[in-house]
Formats: C-alpha cells, sequence, structure tokens
C-alpha cells in the first residue's frame, strides 16, 4: 500500500467513526429515549395465596421527571397501564430528578397526572435517592393516591383472607433505612431504590424484591452490557436475580439522569404476573 492510499484510508476511517458516533447519539437521545417496553413475566410460587393466582403488578421506577419524560409523555405511559387493568401499581424511586425546578405548578401536574394510574388492589411507593432533593416527595406521592412506605409495611388481601405483605424501605443513600422490621409469615414482597441492598435483606424470608436505580446503565453494549451503574446498583446490573431464594427484578425505569441518553435500555415497565404454583399444576 502506499502512501497516498494509508493516508485516504485512514481519513475515510476518521470520518466512518465520526459519523458512526453522531448517529448513535442522536439515536440515543431522540429515539433510545422515546417509546414504552412492557417487560412481562411470569412468577411462579408455592408461597403464594391461592386467591391471589394471576395477579398482575404494573412496576414503575425512575421516571426522573423534568429530563426525558415530561407530562405528554407520562401521560401515555400511564393511559397503557391503564389498559392492562392492574391489581397492584408499584413505584420504586426517583419520580423526579435533581435538576427539577418542582414549583407548585409541577407539583400539582404530578400529582393530577399520577392519579390518573389505576390499581384495583392499590398503588404502592418507595422513595429514591434523587426524589431527597426537596421535601416534597410524601406529599406528591400521597396525595396521587400512593400508599407510601417508608421502612413499614402493608397487608393485603384479595378476594379472600389470604393475606400477602408489601414491605417498602427508606433510601439507602439519602435516606434513614432500617432492616430490622418484623414481617409476618404471609408471602412478601420488598419495594426498594437500590438493588444491592438486597444482600441486606437475606434474613427476612421475603419472596419477590422489586427495585430500580440502576437505569440498566442507560448505555448499554450488546452482550458487555452496561458501561457504568451508579453506587446501589454495580452488583446487581441486570433485570433478573435470584438471591438466597428471594427473586429479585429491576425495572430499567422510563426518564434518564445525568445524560439524557438511552442506548439499549428504551424506556421501560415491568409486568408481572404471579401464580401459585399448585393451582399453575
Ligand atoms: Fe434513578
Amino acid at each position: 500500500m502506499n502512501n497516498e492510499n494509508k493516508k485516504f484510508n485512514i481519513k475515510s476511517l476518521i470520518k466512518f467513526l465520526i459519523l458512526g458516533s453522531i448517529i448513535i447519539l442522536f439515536y440515543a437521545r431522540f429515539i433510545g429515549t422515546n417509546g414504552l417496553i412492557i417487560n412481562e413475566y411470569a412468577i411462579t410460587d408455592s408461597n403464594l395465596p391461592a386467591s391471589f393466582n394471576g395477579l398482575k403488578i404494573i412496576h414503575l421506577s425512575d421516571i426522573h421527571y423534568g429530563t426525558t419524560i415530561n407530562k405528554k409523555n407520562l401521560e401515555k405511559i400511564i393511559s397503557e397501564v391503564n389498559n392492562i387493568k392492574p391489581d397492584i401499581i408499584v413505584f420504586t424511586g426517583d419520580l423526579y430528578d435533581e435538576s427539577l425546578n418542582l414549583n407548585d405548578e409541577v407539583k400539582n401536574e404530578l400529582i393530577n397526572t399520577l392519579k390518573k394510574l389505576e390499581a384495583t388492589i392499590g398503588k404502592y411507593a418507595v422513595i429514591g435517592n434523587h426524589d431527597y432533593c426537596n421535601n416534597l416527595y410524601e406529599e406528591i406521592i400521597t396525595n396521587s393516591d400512593f400508599i407510601y412506605l417508608k421502612n413499614d409495611s402493608k397487608i393485603i388481601y384479595n378476594k379472600d383472607n389470604e393475606a400477602v405483605e408489601i414491605i417498602g424501605f427508606d433510601d439507602a443513600i439519602k435516606g434513614n433505612v432500617n432492616y430490622n422490621i418484623s414481617l409476618s409469615d404471609n408471602y412478601k414482597i420488598a419495594l426498594m431504590h437500590e438493588p444491592d441492598e438486597i444482600d441486606k435483606l437475606t434474613s427476612l424470608n421475603i419472596n419477590l424484591v422489586l427495585a430500580g436505580h440502576s437505569h440498566g446503565g442507560q448505555i448499554r453494549i450488546p452482550i458487555i452490557g452496561s458501561l457504568y451503574t451508579p453506587n446501589g446498583a454495580k452488583k446487581y446490573t441486570n433485570e433478573y436475580y435470584n438471591v438466597s431464594n428471594t427473586n429479585m427484578y429491576i425495572s430499567y425505569g422510563l426518564g434518564t439522569s445525568i445524560l439524557k441518553l438511552r442506548f439499549f435500555t428504551k424506556p421501560s415497565i415491568n409486568l408481572y404476573r404471579l401464580y401459585n404454583a399448585q393451582m399453575k399444576n
């Protein structure tokens, strides 16, 4: 290869790399952050009461309102959720982003929008690290008809006197999390923001843990996975784990943090269908 040809090839390669990067950035900014994926999972467990067989849970997380999620796309997501007719809706934190100017108008807009989410049994929420940037989270979430669980739990029933317990923990980074709470012997679902916290829950015999926070890394490379995840989501970065017989699902969430980019991590919600093992056979 003569020098002229070498120069030409290097120039072409640089042009190709620059153009490729621009296309990827454009995709990650404007296409990757739009739309909605509904991930559906079937969870079969012999501990689930028969009266809860077929239960539908919608899991929303990391809305980061004010970044790539605004009123218009949040309303679209809500109408998709309501079409599924869930029994339970859970939210695992980071409702808004630290960068959001949460004035009265935005606060009311959030409440009036989230209020439209419909669930036959109830809506339950925990706080995320970003929600600690002001003291409005509890007011917004409870006025949106969510039950706010902060190191607390609720016993729920479905058509029968068999019970399921829903537990919610405070944020492990910014809050005062307490794993020393006494729980029932019922089937237990725990909500928390940071998935890595599951290692501290093993003695509580939780059946199902639902978490968020990781955003799946926001930028994922096929085969390799995420390039970066925040503290609290360093160990558990994928969508599903079984840790000491506890099933954990991590939602990659809806909005963005720091960079308004998503690549191979489209905005998503999770739909779980719970089955009692005996009834399914
Ligand atoms: Fe988040």
